[in-house]
């Protein structure tokens, strides 16, 4: 179990803090419709589309586990399939899975992820044990209620047989934590690293991991 931090390389957010705040908003995003993909900001990403930000991740996670085409990955959350397009045009052969809740992203995934790609939930993976090299999931898991959040950390372990990796939201600093709370659109579970090791430690989760911070 490792703190490392994978996507160095992926840009800043720049989140327009203050959503939280706003009176009367429904809570659109949970939906993980075309809304939070491809709608306003305030709502989600305001437009999700693949433009090569996951090619130097795709690198470095390639690098860092030793992939090669006899493994098997599975992303949890994959959303529309960027990172597995990526990681497939880095390892050649490498098989790849996707699971995700949202059938709107599942839908309009990259055309090379169609058909390796499941609609379903992080704490209920339909896959058997020890079937994956490597489990990623990134910027999920705070999405689901604590209980919920251990079992996705269960799963995770469960259908891995050699390394995971997981990136969550967190806070290093005070003004980040305050960030944090000003934007939260879909997370419900966050703490700080310390809180975060323990609810890992909790789930018996020991794979890698690290914190998307709130600038
Ligand atoms: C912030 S996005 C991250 C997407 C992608 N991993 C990335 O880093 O670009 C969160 C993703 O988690 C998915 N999601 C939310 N709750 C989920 C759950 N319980 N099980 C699986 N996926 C979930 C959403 O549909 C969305 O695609």
């Amino acid at each position: 179990m490792a703190e490392i931090n994978l996507l160095e390389s992926y840009p800043r957010a720049r989140r327009p803090l203050g959503r939280a705040t706003l009176p009367g908003k429904p809570d659109i995003a949970k939906r993980y419709g075309r809304e939070y993909f491809d709608g306003d900001r305030t709502e989600g990403y305001g437009g999700y589309r693949y433009d090569g930000r996951w090619v130097p991740i795709a690198a470095r996670i390639r690098d860092h586990y030793g992939l090669t085409g006899a493994h098997r990955v599975l992303d949890v959350g994959c959303a529309k399939g960027f990172l597995l397009h990526d990681l497939k045009a880095a390892v050649p052969g490498l098989s790849v899975v996707g699971l995700d809740i949202s059938e709107y992203a599942l839908a309009h995934a990259m055309s090379d992820t169609q058909g390796r790609l499941v609609r379903g939930s992080a704490d209920r993976l339909p896959f058997g044990d020890g079937e994956f090299d490597l489990v990623l999931s990134i910027n999920v898991l705070h999405n689901l209620e604590r209980a919920r959040c251990i079992a996705a950390l269960r799963e995770i372990a469960r259908v891995g047989r050699r390394q995971s990796y997981v990136q969550v939201d967190s806070w290093l600093s005070e003004e980040q934590r305050e960030n944090l709370a000003r934007w939260v659109l879909t997370a419900v579970t966050y703490y700080d690293p310390e809180g975060w090791r323990q609810l890992f430690a909790e789930a018996g989760y020991h794979g890698d991991y690290f914190w998307t911070l709130t600038e």
